[in-house]
């Protein structure tokens, strides 16, 4: 059985994606051990509460610096022993410790196609207004390994999203949501999960 940690800071839609994967089969093998937010009131939480799924906050507010956050962040981890972190709509940066102590075991969504429209400053609608201002015609989601890189790490899976005419980012954004994030990450975990992946040299292959 593989044991899942989700990470979490908003609404929660990709939790939900996975949750209703494992309930409908299509993710098997996998049991959500906890859900951690770094936002107390997010959406998210409310999610798994409702699922019955333990929740908890961990927040870089309530530390006197990000080296003692980091710490207690990875220590809480570590005490979690997941097999695998997944980080869906996480906002904060993973600490360098946890990368290392989890390496390619942390799994994160990125909604664009990586290496466009990703790194600093490129999260949740920001990527789709700087998609919109570029004026690409096709973006899409990725599910990736983390390492010490910003969105960096090796790519497990790509899926492409046609941007139509009148998009603006928040459509947008809905789009790629439902046409590749939710389905991408949990196919992902399902893969893991069932033994189908195998990374070498930094490369994703599927069995
Ligand atoms: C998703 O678009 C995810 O790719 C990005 O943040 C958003 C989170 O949405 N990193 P949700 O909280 O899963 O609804």
């Amino acid at each position: 059985m593989l044991k899942i940690v989700v990470c979490v800071s908003g609404g929660g839609t990709n939790l939900q994606a996975i949750m209703d994967a494992i309930d409908a089969g299509r993710i098997t093998n996998t049991e959500i051990l906890a859900v951690i937010s770094n936002n107390a009131g997010a959406k998210a939480l409310e999610r798994a509460r409702d699922h019955g799924i333990h929740s908890l906050c961990i927040s870089p507010k309530s530390y006197p610096d990000r080296e003692t956050f980091n710490q207690a962040f990875t220590e809480q981890m570590v005490e979690l022993a997941p097999d695998i972190v997944v980080l869906a709509g996480f906002l904060v940066r993973i600490p360098p410790q946890m990368v290392h102590t989890f390496s390619n075991r942390i799994v994160n969504i990125h909604p664009s196609l990586i290496p466009s429209f990703c790194g600093v400053g490129y999260y949740g609608l920001k990527v789709h207004e700087k998609v919109l201002e570029r004026g690409v015609k096709v973006t899409g989601a990725t599910v990736h390994f983390v390492n010490e890189g910003m969105d960096e790490g090796p790519i497990i899976a790509q899926k492409p999203v046609m941007i139509e005419q009148g998009d603006t980012p928040e459509i947008l954004q809905r789009r790629v949501m439902e046409q590749a994030e939710w389905i991408l990450l949990p196919q992902a975990i399902d893969d893991i999960a069932n033994g189908r992946l195998e990374i070498r040299e930094g490369y994703v292959y599927k069995r």
